[in-house]
């Protein structure tokens, strides 16, 4: 991984959370301008907006907070507080000087989180379920964060939906969570390089029963 630069393929390459730790370490200074504005990244953006229609409230944690481009959309929205929670100590500290959010957290996804049970109204992410990053195993770590009744809208790629067996966890959560529904949007738009401007994502809306 340390011989990539740090670029959009690169992402899509990791294999690990170690390998997540060290890309991010070295694209955190150049994301939000050499890539979420070159790519028109328009995740973020359309995750916080499919939360904000469906009267999601906070608390709100962020997984996979990255730069702060989601929280500054939910911020926009009236949504708050918004808290994040990241492996990467350096696109964290990048988010945090933005000042949107209430508390930044460092912690990887697939081991556990130091939160208490049941903070949050709402569990929102842009990202971070997709190739080479966080499985559908971390979801029963953000059910556990989220209070009873709490809104989920957590951007998943279609790349990954089935085959990383994203589909059959949301099956197999059965009655603890209502309402599912899946708002298929673009990840990127008409600027982005020609071998990513297709690509798509399942935003799953859902609530802890
Ligand atoms: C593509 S970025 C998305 C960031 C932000 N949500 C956005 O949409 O711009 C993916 C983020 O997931 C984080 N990440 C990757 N693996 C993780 C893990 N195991 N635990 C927590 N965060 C992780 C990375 O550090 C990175 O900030």
């Amino acid at each position: 991984m340390s011989e990539d630069k740090p670029d959009l393929d690169a992402a899509y390459r990791l294999k690990t959370p170690e390998d997540s730790v060290r890309l991010y370490r070295e694209w955190s200074q150049s994301y939000d301008a050499g890539f979420a504005a070159a790519q028109e990244y328009r995740l973020p953006n359309a995750v916080a907006e499919a939360f904000a229609a469906a009267a999601g409230r906070g608390p709100v944690l962020d997984v996979g907070a990255g730069t702060g481009l989601l929280a500054a959309r939910l911020r926009a929205l009236g949504v708050e507080p918004v808290d994040g929670i990241d492996i990467s100590p350096e696109m964290l500290a990048v988010a945090a000087a933005k000042g949107i959010y209430r508390a930044t957290h460092l912690a990887d996804l697939t081991r556990g989180v130091a939160l208490a049970d049941r903070t949050y109204n709402g569990v929102v992410s842009s990202g971070t379920f997709t190739y080479g990053h966080v499985g559908p195993g971390a979801f029963d770590e953000l059910l556990r964060l989220a209070a009873p009744g709490a809104q989920f809208a957590l951007s998943i790629h279609t790349g990954v939906y089935r085959d990383a067996g994203f589909a059959a966890k949301l099956e197999a959560l059965g009655a603890q969570i209502t309402d599912l529904r899946l708002e298929e949007v673009a990840v990127y738009g008409a600027a982005a390089d020609a071998s990513h401007r297709d690509h798509r994502a399942v935003i799953a809306l859902f609530r802890k029963a």
